[in-house]
Order: structure tokens, then sequence, then C-alpha cells
């Protein structure tokens, strides 16, 4: 087998700043060890998220300019809408700025105390909206999800007996929704199969609970059950994606994933009751129905973001990106979340630094390590990201401790690749000499985005 290419040539280029190792032991003390507080200029490859960070191709930046800007009515919302309902099968489209807007109206609408809002694994942002509004969410990962060293086809699935017991042991009547995230972004960029989503679909319609789909990697996680399940290798993506949405009763998605667009999601659903309490909402806060908080411009990139990702020479290259770094961090023996994800390489922290505490945050700790060593910019997945306090204020850990180096879509060559791998087994080599840290500001929600932290002696 030859060589799987990027399937694109360059025609715009951002140069990348070097700096020393000393600079940036200094950038990153400046920022008090948070990775989001350092200036972007001082990364020299920035992982920190894959989502608006996507390089449009030449035919977006022409539906750049062919935006039409009016306030209400624009010839881009029927390009935008007239996709996502031939994608999804859904009538009602709803724009928004990006996917924590479509989650806030949301759940502004179906939470509130009481109730909970079940899936395979919440994202931080959609977590943080349910419990915003009062009410709280459950996640039901499938037991090879909680093994990131395990290799398995579908580790993004939803434990269906567990939602099954879930569901009569706090009645049908307090779970306004389930959510199944694909990919599952906080549980690796795993995959959920198809015969997964058919199972809950089957659990909900029996107890007349709505399944809504948190679509922001759909394409990707289309990508995955052509290769591994059975019945669908011959199947064309877009006859994947749709039988995927078909079990759902609607879905919101961040388009600044699988729609390479920088800025930019939406609702899309069934039910037109529903619908009309969104737009309601949308009108207060996000704009009128038919820009939703977006401009022309990017309705219409949106709009031919969401076709290209479904060509299978770009999936076949971004998923093989992955299994390209995940198999050179496995064969230096890196302890990474295997197999390899959609969107992301996962190291395990928590195998990776076995002397540091979860209290002392080691994916911290390890995120910092990768960007003084290399200039690698990346995220903690664990205890810093969804750790929380008891009534003693002591953490309650999450189930995983993870770092995430997240590959932005069609920007970095396999040789910055190669650069990241090199980096990555250096630390490696030397992580017993590296330590943990302890907080020292946080914010009540969402706190690692902002959080300030030192190092512990
Ligand atoms: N759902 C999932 C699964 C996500 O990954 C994200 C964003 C959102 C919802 C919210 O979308 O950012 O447009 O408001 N994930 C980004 C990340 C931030 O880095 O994984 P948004």
């Amino acid at each position: 087998m030859r060589t799987i290419i990027e399937p694109f040539r360059i025609k715009t280029v951002e140069p990348i700043y070097f700096n020393t190792k000393e600079q940036r032991a200094r950038i990153l003390e400046n920022a008090f060890y948070n990775p989001f507080l350092i200036h972007s200029q001082d990364v020299l490859i920035d992982l920190l998220t894959d989502s608006g960070t996507s390089a449009m191709s030449s035919n977006q930046w022409a539906g750049i300019m062919k935006g039409d800007e009016s306030y209400a009515g624009s010839p881009s919302f029927f390009h935008f809408s007239n996709t996502i309902q031939e994608i999804t099968g859904m009538p009602f489209i709803i724009p928004t700025h990006q996917g924590r807007a479509a989650e806030r109206i949301l759940f502004e609408i179906m939470g509130g105390k009481g109730k909970y809002f079940v899936s395979n694994t919440l994202f931080d942002t959609t977590r943080a909206n349910i419990e915003f509004s009062g009410a709280e969410g459950v996640d039901l990962i499938c037991e090879e999800g909680r093994h990131p060293g395990i290799p398995a086809d579908f580790k993004g699935n939803m434990d269906t007996a567990a939602l099954e017991k879930f569901i009569i042991d706090k009645g049908a009547h307090t779970i306004p929704l389930v959510i199944i995230t694909v990919t599952n972004n906080s549980g690796g960029g795993q995959p959920v199969s198809m015969q997964n989503i058919k199972e809950v679909r089957k659990i909900c319609t029996q107890h007349q609970i709505p399944l809504f789909i948190d679509a922001c990697r759909f394409a990707e996680n289309a990508w995955f059950i052509k290769l591994r399940e059975e019945g669908y290798a011959h199947k064309p993506i877009p006859e994947i994606v749709h039988e995927l949405f078909s079990y759902a009763d609607g879905c919101t998605m961040s388009a600044k994933k699988d729609a390479f667009a920088n800025i930019g999601g939406f609702l899309a659903m069934h039910s037109e009751a529903l619908a009309l309490q969104c737009r309601n909402l949308l009108i207060i806060t996000e704009g009128f129905p038919t820009y939703g908080g977006l401009a022309g411009r990017d309705l219409e990139a949106i709009a031919i973001g969401l076709k290209e990702v479904m060509e299978e020479n770009y999936l076949q290259y971004r998923i093989r990106s992955i299994e390209y770094l995940t198999e050179k961090l496995v064969a230096a023996g890196v302890p990474v979340m295997r197999p390899g994800g959609g969107h992301a390489v996962y190291l395990d922290a928590k195998e990776f630094l076995p002397h540091i505490p979860v209290d002392q945050y080691p994916g911290q700790a390890l995120a910092c390590a990768l960007y003084e060593e290399g200039g690698i910019r990346s995220v903690e997945i664990g205890s810093l990201m969804f750790g929380k306090y008891d009534s003693q204020e002591k953490l309650i850990p999450a189930t995983l401790e993870l770092v995430r180096l997240a590959i932005p879509r069609r920007v970095y060559t396999q040789s910055h690749i190669d650069y990241v791998a090199e980096v990555v087994i250096d630390v490696f080599k030397n992580r017993n000499l590296m330590q943990g840290l302890a907080i020292i500001e946080e914010a009540p929600a969402l706190r690692h985005f902002t959080v300030k932290l030192k190092p512990i002696n």
C-alpha cells in the first residue's frame, strides 16, 4: 500500500514563529501553567483543538464571497438549511453562532431541576449548559470505553443495559432527552456503532424519550462505521450519515468541526413545536431565524464544508493521519488511547505519570511539558476539566486522565505530525522528572479555560 497523501495542495500559508525551550518555560510560567492562556503566536504546533481551526477550501472561500448578508431570507440561509435537511433528513433547521449556543437554547427549553440528560459522554460545554439549567448530565459509556489502553472498534458506544436501568430507576418522565455524542470527544474521539444507535433508539421509543445526536464529528464517525461495522464497507458515506441521523429526533452541531468552518453551528429537528420554541429563544439572543448569529458568508462556508467533509479521500487521509501518530507513539511505548480517535490522539496521563496523583493534575502537567519541550499546545481532558469537589472540598476525580492532541483539519502535514511524535517521545523518556500542579485560582464552571496553577515542588 502506498502512502496516503494529503488530498489537497496548499495555496495560502501562515508562518510558524519559533522560540526556545527557555523562552517557553517563561511563557508557561506567565500563563500560570494553563495552555489556554498562552498567546497562539508563541505556539509552534497548535493541537489545543480541532474546533474552528480547519483550513477552508478554495470553494469555501469562493462561497464567502457569494454570501448574501440580507437580514431576512438570504439565499445563503436556504443553501445552508437545504444542505442540512438533505444530510440529516430533518425539516427544521436553526442556525446558531456555535455549538454551545444550540445547546443553550435546547437545554433552556428542555432542562430544569430534577431532570436528567443521559448520554454516552457529554462534552464539557454540553454538560455545563445542562447543569446551568438546573438539570443533571449523566454519562453511561460502555465498558470498553473505560479502558484507554485496550483497543475496541466502538469505544464510544453507550451502555444500553445501564440506560434501561437508569430509565427504570429514575422514571422516563425525568429524562427529557437521550444524547449520543458522535464521535465521543471526551471519551477519546471514539466512534459509536450504528448498531448501538439503533439499540438506543429502540429503548428511547419504548419509553417515549426523544433521542438527539451531538453531531460535531458525524462524518468521522460515519467513516469508522464504514471501516469497522459489518454491512457498511460498500455504502457511500452520505448514505451512512443519512441512516445515522434517521434514528434521531434532532441534533445539535458545532460547524467548527466537521463542516470545516471557523465559526457556526445549528440545531436540526423533526418537531415543529420544539423548533418554534427554539426560534423564539434564538431571536432574543442569537438573531433572526435565517441567520442565527452568523454572517451570510458563514452560512455558505458551512453548507459547502458539510458536503466536502463526506468525501472519502478526505476521510481516509483524516483518520489515517491520527492512526499514523498513534502508531508512532505506541511503538515507542507511550501510553495512548487505542485505537486512535477520529480527530485526536489522547495520551493516557495516569499511565504516563503514575507518580503524580490525580489531585495534582497529571494531565495538565503533561500538557505543560509538551509545550515547554516542543512548543506543542494540547488540552487536558481529565480531572482539571471534569473534576468536582465533595463536601470536604476533596477532589472527585474524572474517570480518565487524558491529554488530547487534537489535529486541526487540513492544516498540518506529515512532517508536522512526525515532529509531534518526536516531542511526545522525548517528554516520555524524561517523565520521571516531572512534577504535579496545584490550583491557585479557579472559576465555578468550566474552570479549565481560565484556571491558574503552580508547580508543586
Ligand atoms: N459538542 C462536542 C462533542 C464538542 O466537541 C464541542 C466543542 C461542542 C459540543 C461545543 O461546540 O465549541 O462550537 O460551542 N468542542 C471543542 C473542542 C471546543 O475543543 O473539542 P462549540
